[in-house]
């Protein structure tokens, strides 16, 4: 049997306000820094927001989202700075100004926040990501004061919880699971594998408030539009191109 705690748990978007203390913080870092990373090269770091002015400027990146009111918001970043640095006092050829290790980077940063959110809600803590890290990214890292090669990954989110968090819904097996080569797909077929989200009671609300026909048209003119995607996108790219690859 799968542990419950995978199979139950929620995003947390109200916290209380008690503390989370430093010990606490600094042991689920440690041991969410057992995570796998690429070649063990760590290339990620982690800044803790917990003072309340720093976390107003740095709630506003985030378009002050609900779970902006978190005691702490850790700003995980992909780093290849640190990496970099070492190997030129080291008088090695640090190749890492490029687009492959950026990725290898973010991979590292992704899997690093994902465990820092798995253990400490197993500590009892709730959290939620913050993608908006990524839209803002300049300005966050000018914020936090980021050196070149380091880039805002996911902002998390992160205190006691003062909710339990809406259990939202997921696809079928069948729709993430293929066996051997990628399944190809009828219309119909995906049809039904989305009927799951389609007919979800929160999400028909969603598409009523908005007026739309139908969830998709809420995803992809709404939540997640194409102007916006593609507005950040190019601020994103101008941003990396300046900052960590050409
Ligand atoms: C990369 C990423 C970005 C996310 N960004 C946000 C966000 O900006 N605001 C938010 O409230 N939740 C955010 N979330 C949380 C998702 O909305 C949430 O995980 C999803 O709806 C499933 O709900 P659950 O975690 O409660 O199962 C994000 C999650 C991920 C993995």
């Amino acid at each position: 049997m799968i542990n419950q705690y995978f199979t139950e748990r929620r995003s947390v978007r109200k916290f209380q306000k008690k503390e989370i203390s430093q010990s606490l913080l600094e042991n689920i870092i440690t041991a969410a820094a057992k995570a796998p990373t690429c070649g063990n090269m760590q290339l990620y770091t982690v800044i803790a927001t917990r003072e309340e002015s720093r976390k107003k400027e740095l709630s506003a990146y985030h378009f002050n989202q609900p779970a902006c009111g978190a005691p702490v918001l850790l700003t995980v970043c992909a780093d290849f700075n640190r990496f970099t640095r070492w190997c030129n006092i080291n008088n090695a050829d640090a190749g890492y100004d490029n687009f492959l290790s950026f990725t290898s980077a973010v991979a590292d940063a992704m899997i690093f926040a994902q465990q820092i959110c798995t253990i400490a809600e197993m500590e009892g803590l709730g959290t939620c990501y913050l993608g908006t890290a990524t839209y803002n990214a300049p300005e966050i890292a000018s914020l936090l004061k980021l050196p070149e090669m380091v880039m805002p990954i996911a902002c998390l989110a992160i205190g006691y919880p003062d909710e339990d968090g809406v259990e939202t819904e997921r696809l079928p097996l069948r729709a993430i699971l293929h066996d051997e080569e990628y399944r190809s797909d009828s219309d119909a077929d995906i049809t039904e594998l989305f009927r799951v989200k389609d007919e979800y009671p929160a999400n028909q609300k969603f598409i009523e408030e908005n007026g739309k026909e139908n969830l998709a048209q809420v995803f992809a003119e709404v939540r997640y539009p194409r102007a916006m995607n593609e507005e950040f996108s190019a601020k994103l790219l101008k941003w990396l191109n300046a900052t960590w690859y050409k």
